[in-house]
């Protein structure tokens, strides 16, 4: 069986109650019960990592990296929160390992502050889902199978 990883970054934790008009009411709790009800359909396995550290993201990157050399991995879907916009260690990891990844943003980051606009992901991703809400994890996922 495949895995694809589903990776949450900085203060995503607090979905649900962390601007809802922006975010909207679901918890992480649902987003994973959202990505686990995908992956059962693709008949994968998940691993999800939600951090507020950027080292380990990198970390679960090359964590996917390894199974992605013995072709085990299906992709990741990767939310990098604020660290979309500043990480280079985030870009550096998905061009080391090569997994393929698609970045997602619940918001529609490019109506929202200029600083949101600029993605250090997504030269390196397969794609970008964002706006859609947490229905874009979903969304994200069956893109990975779309596109294997
Ligand atoms: C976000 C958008 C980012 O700009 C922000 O820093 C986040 C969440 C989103 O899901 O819309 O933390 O990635």
């Amino acid at each position: 069986m495949k895995t694809a990883y589903v990776l949450n970054g900085p203060n995503l934790n607090l979905l649900g109650t962390r601007e809802p008009a922006v975010y909207g009411r679901d918890t992480l709790d649902d987003v994973v019960a959202r990505c686990q009800a995908a992956c059962d359909r693709h008949g994968w396995s998940l691993v999800h990592l939600q951090s507020n550290h950027e080292g380990a993201l990198v970390d679960a990157l090359h964590d996917a990296g390894r199974l992605h050399a013995r072709g085990e991995l299906v992709g990741v879907v990767i939310n990098a929160g604020a660290y979309t916009h500043t990480s280079i260690a985030l870009h550096d990891a998905i061009k080391a390992t090569g997994v393929v990844c698609v970045e997602l943003h619940i918001s529609n980051v490019y109506a929202r502050e200029p600083f949101r606009h600029h993605s250090f992901l997504s030269p390196v991703c397969r794609g970008v889902v964002c706006g859609l809400g947490t229905a874009g994890y979903t969304l994200a996922l069956d893109a990975l199978a779309a596109t294997a």
